[in-house]
């Protein structure tokens, strides 16, 4: 356990904890390499060698504080029996809906297909390279997951009239709910030491029905989380109140966008808070991206704060400017 719990905890830390969203990935070279002859993404992903190994990789480069899995928020739907495809510059594409196949799948199937991700989590927490660090496991949101689910792919904007009944979408949203349940257990009994929830497409809310698709369902698995002894972040992105949401939702530490004031957030909530930058700040020459993040350590100075960015790191990026940050962050006083 590392000092990205401690942090999270409340606990006094030797520096501040960083890690990046999408750490491991294409800006590496030696992703690339891999990715090169794994055509099949899913695939790729279910190879507990190989995706070991992937997610390691950031952490041989940079002095990091926490691995995060490498896996995807997709692969509920992929468990519950949707076939889910990664086509390149498209992004996912899910099958269609066989909604009775997918309410009646049970938890010994769940468990079965996902089992290579377990075995990813217990021989990676193994590594000696962990040691004193965390690892992140994590579950897309329940909103989010029901999105890609009846959208069948990146839901820029959500479908209001689709083709179920409300007590049809009820019911997925429940089995939703259960199979994140079982997700989050299987992946704390294999190692992870935190949870991260995803929720990418809770900017696409709309006012009256945030209760019931995002506080509620979130709320009941960040509870669960907790109750399995690990933190839960959450990452509602581009939500319209960050501070309702943690007054409901009580994650253990919040995740910010590049897009919400920091300095709002710092005065306006009191829990850890993860995250910020812009990405494509790292895109930026040296100077000007280490004033940028500059910004966000001088902001959070007096907060129990986590160097992250507002989303995932971009496949453009250098590595030497990862490594430049990183270098920043762990000398920050
Ligand atoms: O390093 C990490 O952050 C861990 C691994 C991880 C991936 N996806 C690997 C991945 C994590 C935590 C995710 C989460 C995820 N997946 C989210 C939530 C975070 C966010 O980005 O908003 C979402 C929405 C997805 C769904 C998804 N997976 C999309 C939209 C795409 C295609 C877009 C893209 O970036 O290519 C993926 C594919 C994906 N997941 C890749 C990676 C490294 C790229 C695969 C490739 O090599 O082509």
């Amino acid at each position: 356990m590392g000092i990205l719990k401690d942090c999270i905890n409340n606990k006094k830390t030797d520096g501040i904890p960083v890690w990046f969203m999408r750490q491991a990935g294409r800006y590496l070279p030696e992703f690339r390499d891999i990715r090169k002859k794994n055509p099949n993404f899913i695939n790729l992903c279910l190879n507990p060698k190989l995706s070991k190994e992937i997610t390691l990789q950031p952490l041989k480069r940079f002095k990091l504080d926490a691995a995060i899995i490498f896996s995807d928020i997709l692969f509920i739907p992929y468990a519950l029996g949707q076939t889910v495809e990664f086509e390149k510059n498209f992004g996912p594409k899910l099958g269609d809906l066989n909604y009775d196949e997918i309410l009646n799948v049970e938890e010994k199937d769940i468990v079965a297909k996902l089992n290579p991700v377990y075995e990813l989590i217990k021989e990676t927490s193994k590594d000696v390279i962990l040691s004193n660090k965390d690892l992140i496991g994590f579950v897309g949101a329940t909103w989010t997951i029901f999105l890609y689910m009846l959208n069948k792919k990146s839901p820029k904007k959500y479908l209001n009239d689709n083709i179920y009944n409300q007590s049809e979408e009820d019911q997925l949203i429940n089995k939703i709910i259960q199979t994140q349940k079982v997700h989050i257990r299987k992946q704390v009994e294999s190692g992870a030491s935190i949870i991260q929830v995803f929720d990418s497409w809770a900017g696409l809310i709309e006012e009256e029905k945030k209760n019931k698709y995002i506080y509620q369902p979130t709320k009941e698995i960040v509870e669960y989380g907790k109750s399995l002894n690990v933190e839960v972040i959450c990452f509602p992105r581009n939500i319209k109140s960050y501070k309702e949401y943690c007054e409901i939702v009580k994650p253990s530490a919040i995740n910010i966008d590049y897009d919400i004031d920091p300095k709002e957030i710092a005065e306006n909530i009191e829990i850890p808070i993860q995250g910020g930058l812009d990405p494509k700040c790292l895109l930026l020459d040296k100077t000007e991206m280490l004033n940028k993040a500059k910004k966000y350590l001088e902001i959070f100075k007096n907060h129990k704060y986590i160097f992250n960015l507002g989303h995932g790191v971009v496949p453009e990026t250098d590595p030497d400017n990862v490594k430049i940050l990183v270098d920043f962050v762990k000398d920050f006083k």
